[in-house]
């Protein structure tokens, strides 16, 4: 296994001989006409002792093949022996040579010389590189035949003679291998076509809300094609706790994936027949539908690395979240999964059943045992990844899902490296991956290692959440906190956390400055999500930067939850944490950032629930600066358990807490209503204050899985039938990140 797992190292690290796929890139069996005639000239020939063990493997396998079909006995003699030929051996054979060159001269009149003597050099004396200077070139080769040859090449005899190879033995193998290089070529693009347009199409996609669409139009589009669940009406909160229901637009692309998967899975094979590689039709046809899934199922892994990527070029490119591109990575394993399953267990079969196959010696070479442990290794990912492992032992999923994954890409890699030798461009689909993968790495290792070791302080706020302060860091977006001193030995191990803040030393609170009295400067605030469940959104604020000193950094405020998060409260001094951030909402500007007021949509809705207060805060921040006249209306609806956890926020923010219990308040210009301890009567809050909002409007919510569905089919469902007597357009965005 370490040997195996070296030789993987090493052949990734070397650089790939073969630059592309099957037909585009690397050609296979081109010209087609001479690759005919090679492959029609098979006879006995004779060898030097030395040739003829060239390749000891290859000619003991072949004898006793042949042994076995024919009952001639073979001469040999001092020196030299006739067997069936080996490459080293056509390379010197002169009867062998001349009567490939005159069948090729005869038959592929219309390709150019030069065509001809590099496949000559690349095809025919190809087994000895070293000599091949002293070899004999193609039109040398030709030029020693002086007459044309009358015996008819048969290939069950020895061929001591220059052979004439008829029309009907050349056409047959040339439609041969034409048909096997079409139907890869075949593969390969359709491959090809399942990568690019996965990659692509999100892309395309995103641009087109950049065209002038009118608003009301835009409006009714999300309600009725994006935004709403596919079906029922749960999105963020998983089905049955097992797993989650797509949206209408996740559901649209989803479904193109399986159509695109399934489509290119069964249509283009070209069938000729009689084909010499294969006994009977069904196994022809078999072995190229089995060929196909395996190549799409290679095609799919790149895609699907690249769309679990916290750092992916999709992400920056599109307005599409992550955890639309985390769903998108589960479908898509799964049918990559569905493939390589349906790749293995048909050639299984044409091993068990079709005579002349052999199960029990092809399961022997480590090809075979090879792909067994990449088809074994995807099948077993994807059941140890569905929600509730997920959800309860995050620890094992994400454990099992690294080590799985890693093992399936060696198991594929070895698999095409032991049948081809990276001779046909297979291995590229693995280099892909490895490398969306390995540039994620790369990316988080420089997020973190530019922040550098931090340390983490804990505050209780009260029995349900705490506060975290990491002093001396900025980061604009939510962030992943690796803390190496609770889990040695798990290092890899992060989690995300939104929220933060400015204040370390909790004392400073208290010393929290009058509101306007101070130099305003924008600080972060994240919210926090736990590795269970929650919601991971960012959060802006104008924050008082005077009084806090060297205590400056980021607050998240975290709900408790088992796992790491407890281990954390354990823990009241400060711990060493490294901070991999910032993971912004727009990286750059083709994604869509912050909510921030237009013309078309002047009035903002937020409804929070807990710590997604944090998820809702840069709106209403960014809202601000529109007008000090009351053009559009500001509100916030928070949904609360306990009323410390609207203290410590208004104090990170700024905001005296004066009055303790009341449940109306204002921040600024913001009007805020809290509910302690009660919930948010979304239907009523969200219709009311649509019906009378002039213009459009943004909800947006961040709040635990329920809420945020709730809002998003009561919002959906506004918008597709419209207020009471006129339209309104409403844009809903829903801060949460669910996986
Ligand atoms: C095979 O070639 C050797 C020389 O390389 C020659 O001595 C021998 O007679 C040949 N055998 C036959 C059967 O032609
Ligand atoms: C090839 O030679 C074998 C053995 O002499 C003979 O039985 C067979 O008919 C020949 N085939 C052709 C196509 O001439
Ligand atoms: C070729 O070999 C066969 C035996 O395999 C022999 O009968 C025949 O005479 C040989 N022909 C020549 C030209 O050496």
């Amino acid at each position: 296994m370490r040997l195996e797992l070296s030789v993987f190292v090493c052949l990734l690290a070397s650089h790939a001989n073969a630059g592309g796929f099957i037909g585009y890139g690397i050609p296979m069996y081109r010209p087609p006409c001479a690759h005919g005639c090679k492959s029609a000239v098979t006879a006995p020939l004779n060898c030097t002792v030395h040739d003829a063990h060239g390749d000891e493997h290859m000619v003991v396998k072949r004898m006793g093949g042949m042994g076995a079909g024919s009952n001639q006995d073979l001469p040999s003699g001092d020196g030299w022996m006739v067997i069936p030929p080996t490459p080293e051996c056509k390379a010197t054979n002169d009867y062998y040579l001349q009567t490939v060159a005159y069948c090729i001269s005869s038959q592929c009149t219309s390709v150019p010389l030069g065509e001809l003597e590099s496949f000559w050099a690349r095809e025919v004396l190809a087994a000895k590189p070293e000599r091949q200077p002293e070899l004999k070139t193609y039109s040398r080769t030709l030029s020693d035949v002086v007459e044309p040859p009358t015996q008819i090449l048969n290939n069950s005899l020895f061929l001591n003679y220059t052979g004439k190879v008829l029309p009907d033995a050349w056409l047959a193998n040339y439609n041969t291998l034409s048909n096997f290089a079409a139907t890869e070529t075949t593969h390969s693009r359709y491959g090809l076509v399942v990568f690019l347009t996965g990659a692509l199409i999100p892309i395309g996609l995103s641009f087109l809300r950049f065209l002038p669409w009118p608003t009301e139009w835009v409006s009714k589009f999300n309600a009725y094609v994006i935004d709403s669940p596919l079906f029922g009406s749960q999105h963020t909160a998983p089905i049955r706790g097992l797993a989650m229901m797509p949206t209408r637009g996740q559901g649209l692309f989803i479904g193109y994936i399986w159509a695109i998967n399934v489509i290119l899975s069964s249509v283009g094979y070209e069938v000729v027949w009689p084909h010499l590689w294969f006994a009977t039709k069904p196994l022809l046809v078999e072995s190229y539908i089995s060929n196909r899934v395996g190549i799409l199922s290679f095609a799919n892994l790149p895609l699907l690395v690249l769309y679990a990527g916290r750092n992916n070029i999709l992400l920056w490119l599109t307005n599409w979240s992550h955890s639309t591109f985390l769903l998108l990575h589960r479908w898509i394993a799964f049918i990559c999964m569905l493939q390589a399953v349906l790749h293995s267990v048909m050639y299984l079969h044409i091993y068990a059943s079709f005579p002349g196959y052999d199960h029990a010696t092809e399961s022997q070479l480590p090809y075979w045992y090879w792909g067994i442990v990449g088809t074994l290794a995807v099948a077993i990912i994807v059941p140890l990844s569905i929600q509730p492992i997920r959800q309860r032992s995050y620890e094992f999923f994400l454990s099992s899902h690294i080590l799985l994954s890693i093992l399936a890409l060696v198991g594929c890699y070895l698999h095409i490296y032991y049948r081809y030798s990276r001779r046909w461009g297979y291995e590229n689909w693995l280099h892909f991956a490895v490398a969306f993968w390995v540039f994620d790495r790369l990316v988080r290792l420089a997020r973190w290692a530019r922040k550098g070791i931090k340390r983490a302080y804990i505050t209780d706020i009260d029995d349900d959440y705490f506060r975290l302060d990491i002093p001396g860091v900025t980061a604009p977006g939510h962030v992943y906190l690796h803390f190496p001193s609770l889990s040695t030995w798990r290092f890899w191990e992060n989690h995300p956390f939104s929220v933060a803040g400015f204040v370390r030393d909790p004392d400073e609170v208290s010393h929290t400055p009058d509101v306007g009295t101070e130099s305003k400067g924008p600080s972060k605030i994240y919210e926090s999500a736990v590795a269970g469940s929650l919601q991971t959104s960012e959060v802006e604020v104008e924050s008082h930067t005077g009084t806090i000193g060297h205590g400056l950094g980021i607050t998240i405020f975290v709900r408790r939850h088992e796992g790491i998060t407890s281990q954390l409260c354990t823990k009241r001094q400060g711990i060493p944490v490294l901070v991999e951030g910032s993971y912004d909402k727009a990286t750059t500007f083709l994604q869509d950032g912050h909510v921030s007021p237009s013309h078309s949509y002047p009035n903002l809705i937020c409804i929070a629930g807990g710590v997604g207060i944090t998820g809702v805060l840069p709106a209403l921040s960014h809202f601000k600066d529109l007008s000090t006249k009351a053009v559009g209306s500001r509100k916030l609806y928070w949904g609360v358990r306990t009323m410390p956890l609207v203290h410590a926020v208004e104090k990170t923010l700024g905001f005296a807490s004066a009055s303790a219990s009341e449940t109306e308040r204002r921040w600024a210009d913001i009007e805020v209503t809290l509910s302690v301890c009660q919930r948010l009567d979304l239907k009523r809050i969200i219709e009311s204050e649509l019906s009378v909002h002039s213009g459009g409007t943004t909800v947006v919510v961040c709040g635990p899985p329920g809420m945020a569905d709730d809002v998003r089919c009561i919002v959906s469902g506004f918008s597709r039938h419209g207020g009471p007597e006129r339209y309104v357009p409403v844009k809903l965005i829903v801060e949460s990140f669910s996986w």
